[in-house]
């Protein structure tokens, strides 16, 4: 299995069978961090510079440990302690690292585009750990894994994705995933949090959390960014909670074997209650756990390998 691209930019360009790729490729790497000695020599020699202009903990530790586990020597750029803040442009600052003999560039970026215009200006291998509102591929990735493990299938899953989607680059990068792989896909939130013209992308919508979640198989509940809602999009946190947040009540409605997804960080007691969090329909560890190995699957198909038993034997 081999990935005949340069960049992770988005799952909106990849097709079903490159998705595929990585999901199958994943499999091999799921293992590696379950044995004593968590670690295969197939980045051996690299370097992997993962640039984090925005805060994260899951995507940025994920990468590293992904790194490491791979062989590759890691270093991490982040924005608020580099010559950013001396007014450094990212053009810059991506050319300079890049002339130190770096392969492998992550980033993070509070612009969409950022790691389609990074992909331009550099010659290695550029993956996306979120742009703005865009996109964050290995997150989707990470959750159709989750999926696919869970579940055991993809296709004809009811998936509901529930929250702030106008904002949200886990929803526009999971809509993109699940359709591309026969899933079908409801998006359900407020109507100032749903973007106009979303059908196009082949999902159904609903502002009804109570009516949507009886025919879910799936549910995916967003973070509210309060950290980009600049207006007011709903009057006040308890009714958006009251409305479009999964508690003990709603889950009454919900099938019997509903799997419950958060890509976190969670605002616990908006989002969802702590009991539906910890409660046993929740994958929310798995997708982190899994998040691991589909990375690992990413950086090693995009350094160009093609995945034999004896790479992670
Ligand atoms: N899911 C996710 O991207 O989390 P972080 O912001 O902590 O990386």
């Amino acid at each position: 299995m081999k990935l005949e691209r340069g960049n992770l930019l988005g799952l909106e360009e990849l097709t079903g069978e490159e998705i595929e790729t990585i999901l199958e490729t994943a499999e091999s790497f799921v293992e590696i961090s379950e044995r004593p000695l968590k670690k295969v020599p197939v980045l051996r020699g690299l370097t992997v510079v993962n640039l984090f202009f925005e805060p994260s903990t899951r995507t940025r530790i994920s990468f590293e440990i992904a790194e490491k586990r791979l062989s590759a020597d890691t270093v991490n750029f982040s924005a608020t302690t580099s010559s950013t803040v001396k007014g450094e442009t990212l053009k810059d600052t991506a050319r300079n690292i890049e002339s130190m003999g770096i392969d492998m560039l992550v980033m993070r970026h509070s612009a969409p585009g950022a790691a389609a215009y990074l992909a331009g200006i550099v010659d290695c291998p550029v993956i996306n750990a979120g742009d703005g509102p865009h996109e964050h591929p290995t997150q989707a990735l990470l959750d159709l894994f989750t999926v696919k493990r869970t579940r055991s299938r993809i296709a004809g899953l009811n998936v509901v994705i529930v929250g702030d989607i106008l904002h949200s680059r886990v929803a526009r990068s999971n809509v993109f995933g699940f359709t591309k792989l026969g899933a079908k896909v409801t998006v359900c939130g407020p109507p100032t949090m749903i973007p106009p013209g979303i059908e196009e992308l082949g999902v159904e919508v609903s502002y009804n959390l109570r009516e949507a979640l009886p025919e879910a198989d799936v549910v995916m509940m967003l973070r509210i960014q309060r950290e980009r809602l600049e207006d007011c999009y709903f009057p006040t946190l308890r009714e958006y909670s009251d409305l479009f947040g999964l508690d003990g009540e709603k889950m009454k409605l919900a099938k019997g074997d509903v799997t419950v997804m958060h890509p976190g960080p969670i605002n616990r007691g908006v989002e969802m209650t702590p009991e539906v969090a910890d409660g046993p329909y929740s994958v929310i560890l798995e997708q982190v756990k899994y998040g691991l190995a589909v990375r690992m699957a990413v950086l090693y198909l995009l350094s160009g390998g093609e995945l034999s038993s004896e790479d992670v034997d």
